[in-house]
């Protein structure tokens, strides 16, 4: 049992309409943890400046507060140097970072893979790459269980043009976690470099970026029990070093004249202007809040979440679950015979379950799914089998409510 994680989100002590919350939409954003909220409040408090730029005790010590985080995160994902940690706004900005930095060098006939599961994040960076380059995107298809159709990713490298993967790690639709270790062997294989989108993995499985062997991860801090705003590129320093910065300003420069400017050393060309700087010292603080749980603990709270889930779900009469991947993590999308997505949702919520309908940011996946859009639940490591049961009566209330 988690009862000792639990307790340590407030929020989960609130109610919705009268009844006890049953927060099923962590895909959307995680809740927080008392630590995080305190790290935040706590520097707001005693001891906040802008960073690198003061010469003062409390400028200085917020840097190093600040510097610290870059390397909790590197020792968080096993980075080979602290110097591949980039604070992003979210992956997000991290995807469009690269497609800007890596993705203006391509050349008009090479191309970019990605994959039908991806969120619009992991797309439309793309697709206006493609208008600016002239460059070609491929799209590798599912198979009928919702994971990368493995055959068709090899076919589509085969030529040698695609320069660069851009793939999920996990869906945030279908929960496919997706066989990332042989996705990016056979990127190099055929001489691609590959990014990971890891905003859903990086809360379900320990990320080892040295043991995954891509090029690029990104994920956002706000999923993983840490605050909006603050979100990380992971790089292979040699690779961040060529890049040119993606945006000009502050922080980002080593001398500027009204002739030129050069670029400061990786990762901080990066990282133009003022940051997240209360958003960093939360998220520092949730990576340690997560590494104190430990993702062992981690790994075997979701499986059991996930078997039990399935089980549950399938139980019930008219639901449909999206997808049965090889290896699925906390998210499971469905529909429910006679009641639209939206309207399940709401009349969830008014029982105090709180789920996300729509498309999820993914609405090509929802064209290959051949439906207009879900209703999906998704869990965090405060998720419990409670939780999933009140969903599953919630459903059969519902049902008969509409019947
Ligand atoms: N991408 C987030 C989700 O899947 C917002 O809900």
């Amino acid at each position: 049992m988690l009862d000792d994680v639990r307790a340590q989100f407030p929020i989960l002590s609130e109610t919705a309409h009268g009844r006890p919350l049953v927060f099923l939409d962590s895909a959307a954003s995680a809740q927080k943890p008392e630590c995080v909220i305190e790290a935040m409040g706590h520097a707001a408090r005693h001891c906040y400046a802008n960073i690198h730029r003061g010469l003062y005790d409390m400028s200085e010590r917020t840097t190093q507060a600040y510097e610290a985080v870059r390397d909790d995160v590197a020792r968080f994902l096993n980075a080979a140097d602290r110097r591949e940690i980039v604070f992003t706004k979210n992956s997000t900005e991290g995807l469009n970072l690269l497609a800007h930095s890596l993705g203006n060098q391509l050349k008009p006939g090479q191309a970019v893979l990605i994959s039908a599961l991806e969120h619009h994040a992991n797309i439309v960076p793309w697709l206006m790459l493609r208008e600016r380059l002239g460059i070609e995107l491929r799209v590798a298809p599912l198979n009928a269980a919702g994971d990368i159709d493995l055959t068709a990713y090899e076919d589509l490298l085969r030529d040698g043009r695609v320069a660069l993967v851009s793939v999920t790690h996990m869906s945030n639709v279908l929960g496919t976690i997706t066989p990332a270790k042989r996705l990016v062997e056979l990127a190099h294989h055929y001489g691609a470099k590959i990014i990971l989108d890891g905003s859903q993995s990086i809360v379900h499985r320990k990320v080892d970026v040295q043991v995954l062997g891509a090029d690029f991860f990104v994920f956002t801090g706000h999923k993983l029990y840490g605050p909006t705003g603050v979100g990380i590129l992971w790089g292979k320093l040699p690779l961040l070093e060529e890049m040119p910065p993606f945006l000009g300003g502050g922080d980002m420069i080593r001398s500027v004249s009204f002739k030129a400017a050069t670029w400061a050393d990786a990762p901080h060309k990066f990282e133009a202007g003022t940051p997240a700087i209360l958003e960093v010292l939360g998220l520092g603080a949730a990576i340690r809040f997560v590494e104190g749980i430990g993702a062992e603990r981690i790994e075997t709270h979701e499986r059991e979440l996930v078997a039990y889930a399935q089980e549950r779900l399938e139980g019930l009469e008219g639901v449909r679950i999206m997808g049965r991947p090889v290896e699925r993590g906390g998210v499971f999308s469905f529909q429910v015979e006679g009641a639209h997505p939206h309207d399940l949702a709401v009349l969830l919520d008014q029982q105090g379950i709180a789920i996300r309908a729509g498309q999820h940011c993914a609405e090509p996946l929802m064209h290959e799914l051949g439906v207009q859009a879900t209703a999906r639940a998704s869990f965090a490591i405060y998720t419990t089998c409670d939780d999933i049961d009140a969903l599953a009566h919630g459903i059969e209330r519902t049902r008969s409510l509409l019947a």
